[in-house]
């Protein structure tokens, strides 16, 4: 889980952890990461994912920490420029960050840890990639310029590898969690109200859910991008 000190990615940490999952997660801030660490007894693991050369210390201490890797989520995200910024006030800087963390990371970190995840599938397991999307993804907001061109990459190169991973037993989905309550919501739309929003324990558990395999005989299930 990468981003799994706030909001939705630690939500996701507390729920696996709770079911008994082995679970390894991700996150810049060094006290957080130990926090949460000491809290669920997941491994904690500093790094960015926006550093290229953070990304194979962290599948390493994922793969080695937990002995192998069924599911990768990949959930850190950056809003690019904050406060959000027309197009043509955004500067280079800014869409290079929100490329960096949102579509970069996810796609280095997938390719770091795509044997361990083809491992996994040979062995009989359900080995998955869950790609945190946004509905900024697909509609055009205005001031959501550079996160959206990103969360739209991540989208579409999702939908792309799982066609091309399909052969080794790999499967990449896209999840658009919904509005929820967090702080990277609250740095995007500071006014918003938060009794409009969804809460992020909420979409953890549909997220869980979608790692399930599915029960045997089952026919395909259909996710929403
Ligand atoms: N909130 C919403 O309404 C909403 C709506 C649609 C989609 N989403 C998506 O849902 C996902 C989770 O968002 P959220 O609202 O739960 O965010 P959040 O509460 O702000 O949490 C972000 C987490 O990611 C970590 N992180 C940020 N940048 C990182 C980096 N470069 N490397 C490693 N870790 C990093 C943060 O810790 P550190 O800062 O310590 O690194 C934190 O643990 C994101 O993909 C977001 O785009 C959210």
């Amino acid at each position: 889980m990468t981003g799994g000190t706030s909001g939705l990615g630690n939500a996701l940490v507390r729920l696996l952890c709770n079911e008994g999952a082995h679970v390894a997660f991700v996150a810049r801030t060094v006290r957080d990461v130990e926090r949460v660490a000491g809290d669920t007894g997941a491994l904690g693991i500093v790094g960015d994912v926006g550093r290229k050369d953070d990304i194979y210390p962290i599948a390493l201490q994922i793969a080695g920490g937990l002995g192998g890797l069924d599911v990768l989520v990949n959930n850190a995200s950056s809003l690019g420029p904050a406060p959000l910024s027309l197009l043509a006030d955004t500067d280079c800087e800014g869409l290079q960050l929100a490329l960096e963390v949102n579509l970069l990371g996810p796609f280095r970190l997938t390719k770091a840890l795509f044997g361990a995840l083809t491992a996994a599938a040979r062995a009989g397991r359900s080995a998955m990639v869950i790609n945190i999307s946004s509905d900024a993804a697909t509609s055009a907001y205005s001031g959501w310029g550079a996160y959206g061109a990103s969360k739209a990459g991540l989208r579409h190169l999702t939908a792309i590898w799982d066609e091309e991973a399909r052969a080794q037993g790999v499967r990449l989905l896209s999840v658009d969690p919904g509005d929820m309550d967090t702080p990277l919501h609250a740095a995007a739309v500071p006014d918003a109200d938060p009794a409009t929003l969804g809460r992020p324990e909420d979409s953890a558990v549909e997220i869980v859910e979608r790692m399930r395999p599915a029960a045997p005989g089952a026919k395909a299930r259909a996710f929403r991008p």
